[in-house]
Formats: structure tokens, C-alpha cells, sequence
């Protein structure tokens, strides 16, 4: 019995250990007056995407962050792979016919029978068009820094998801700036006045030091840098079909969504192939024990 107890505490913690360790890599201090994050779907062991999440952050990440942000690793036929904003099991046509007229609204280049660089309307199997055609334009348009693609931005920041949302929603609001674009702080972490340089723009979250225009105690300058993006979003900056309400908050979130979605597509696989891996692991160890049993039966030992 010592075995079959030893195997079942075994996969316990196997199952209850991951969703904590996923967790652990991912989640910020909470400071004082932070709204909670989001509940994301697809952490944990039987993490899924939320579809309609995925649909609605892809209208945004089109709408909006499109304008800057590229995403090269991606393909237009992958939006309507398992997982994707115009994936239909149901009706496998009008995904196709849906990831078609999408690509077909951008141009890309080819070279033509006379060796001569035409353009045509993308295909399914072309890459999505960049917003800028090259990290030097990107940069310039941006004052001098260049929008991070997109296609791992998940993956490739700590924090993952939970950065995203709390990048999008952490910038001061217009109104807490003086005429002189300066921010007054007087709670119980700092007191003194945070100019922003011009062309930049606070937020807590990104990683950088406020201490240069920090005018207070240089022990509790404020958390955070100054970043090149402006704020993004607004309650109302996307219309949602779904008559879901967009506030800021609901936009961030589903473009978060989508986002995690287009660094990982494959992880509604991968989870319940570890479930699946998980139930068959428990069988055999059954298996096992009471063919264990069954041969030592007779035997003294
Ligand atoms: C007007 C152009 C523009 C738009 C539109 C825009 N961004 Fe950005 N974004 C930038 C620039 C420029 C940077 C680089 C900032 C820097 O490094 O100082 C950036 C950086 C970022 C970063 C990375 C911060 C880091 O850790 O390096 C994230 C995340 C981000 N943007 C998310 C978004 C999202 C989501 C949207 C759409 C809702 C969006 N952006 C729309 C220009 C834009």
C-alpha cells in the first residue's frame, strides 16, 4: 500500500505543483491602489484561451497597436489556426474564406516574370505586413525608439500577460499633470514632484529610473522609467461588436489575450496532451502495483 500512497501523492503534487510554479514566474507586487490583474484562462494546468478574448484583442491589436507594432513570425493563415480570432471548427469555408479577405486588404511585394518588384494583395500563407519597412524607420517615426514586434512579446518580457495589462493601464491619466507636465506625489511611498521629459512618458511599470527628474527624497523616487509610447487606449478606443463594454481596462486585457495567444498557439495542445499524459501515467502505475501484487503473492519476502 506504501507504493500505491507513495504514486498518488506523487501525481498531487505534480498537479497541484504547476499552476503555483506558473504563477510564481509571472505575477508583480501588487502596490497600493493597483486594480487586480486580469484571470487569465490560460494559465495553469487546463489552461485555455478564451476565444472571444482573442477575437476581441485582435480587433484591437489591428485598430490600434497595428500602427507600430509589427508581428514577423506571424502568418495571415495562422488566425485561423485552433486558437485563433477567425478559427471556426464548425465551418472551416468561412474561416478560410474570413483569414482570405483579411490578408487581401494588405499589399506585399513580389517580383514579377521581368525581374521587376510589383505589388499584390497578401495570401494566407504570407507573413503579416510590418507597419514600418525597417528598424530605422520604425525608430525615427517613434522619437529614436523602434516599437518591439510583437510575436513573443509574451515570452519575451517578465511578467508576461500580466506586464502588458499593467503597461497599457498604469500611465498617470492625463488629468494628474500640471500645466507644466509634471506629476505631484504626496502618499505614503514618496512626496515630492516628477517632471517627464519631453517626447517620453512615465509609467510604473517600465523598467527604468525616475531619479534624474525626481525633485524629493532620492530614497522613494517613484517605481518605473519613461518609455517612448504615448498612452495607448482609452475607454471607447475600439468599438466591440460583441456589445462588450470596451473600457481601458477590458481593451488591455483582451489585447493581452490575444497576445499570449500569438506567443504560444500551441498550448491548449500542449496542456491536454500533459493531461492526457497525466491520466495514463496514473493507469499504468495501477497497473503495475497489482501486477506487483499478483506475482509476489505466493512468495514469502
Ligand atoms: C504610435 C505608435 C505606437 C502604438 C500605436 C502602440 N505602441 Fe507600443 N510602443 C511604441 C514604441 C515607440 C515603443 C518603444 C518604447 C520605448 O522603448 O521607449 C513601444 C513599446 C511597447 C511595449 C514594450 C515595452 C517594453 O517592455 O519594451 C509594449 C508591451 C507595447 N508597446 C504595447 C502596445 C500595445 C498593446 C499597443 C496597442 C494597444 C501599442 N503598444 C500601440 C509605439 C506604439
Amino acid at each position: 500500500m506504501k507504493l500505491m500512497k507513495a504514486c498518488i501523492a506523487g501525481l498531487a503534487l505534480v498537479g497541484l505543483g504547476t499552476p503555483a510554479a506558473l504563477a510564481a514566474g509571472g505575477t508583480m507586487p501588487l502596490e497600493k491602489g493597483d486594480t487586480p490583474l486580469p484571470d487569465w484562462e490560460f494559465d495553469g494546468v487546463f489552461g485555455k484561451y478564451d476565444k472571444n478574448a482573442v477575437q476581441r484583442g485582435f480587433q484591437v491589436y489591428v485598430e490600434v497597436c497595428a500602427a507600430c507594432h509589427s508581428m514577423e513570425l506571424m502568418s495571415y493563415r495562422n488566425l485561423g489556426e485552433p486558437g485563433g480570432p477567425f478559427y471556426n471548427p464548425d465551418d472551416p469555408a468561412l474561416t478560410e474564406a474570413l483569414v482570405k479577405e483579411f490578408a487581401a486588404q494588405y499589399m506585399v511585394d513580389e517580383v514579377d516574370d521581368f525581374g521587376d518588384t510589383v505589388q499584390r494583395p497578401a495570401r494566407p500563407s504570407d507573413k503579416f505586413v510590418s507597419p514600418y519597412p525597417n528598424v530605422q524607420a520604425a525608430s525615427a517615426a517613434n522619437g529614436g525608439a523602434a516599437p518591439p514586434d510583437f510575436s513573443v512579446i509574451v515570452k519575451a518580457r517578465a511578467g508576461g500577460a500580466d506586464y502588458i495589462y499593467r503597461l497599457l493601464t498604469g500611465y498617470p491619466d492625463a488629468e494628474e499633470f500640471d500645466s507644466e507636465n509634471r506629476l505631484h506625489f504626496d502618499d505614503d511611498h514618496s512626496h515630492g514632484v516628477l517632471t517627464q521629459p519631453a517626447g517620453l512618458y512615465y509609467n510604473p511599470y517600465f523598467a527604468g529610473d525616475t531619479g534624474g527628474n525626481w525633485e524629493g527624497d532620492p530614497r522613494h523616487k517613484p517605481p518605473g522609467g519613461y518609455l517612448a509610447m504615448p498612452p495607448q487606449l482609452s475607454d471607447f478606443r475600439v468599438e466591440y461588436a460583441d456589445g462588450t463594454p470596451p473600457t481601458k481596462e477590458q481593451l488591455a486585457s483582451d489585447v493581452a489575450h490575444f497576445l499570449a495567444w500569438a506567443s504560444e498557439p500551441k498550448l491548449e495542445n500542449r496542456t491536454s496532451l500533459g493531461m492526457a499524459v497525466m491520466i495514463y501515467l496514473f493507469f499504468l502505475a495501477l497497473l503495475v502495483y497489482f501486477s506487483y501484487k499478483q506475482i509476489w503473492r505466493n512468495v514469502e519476502h
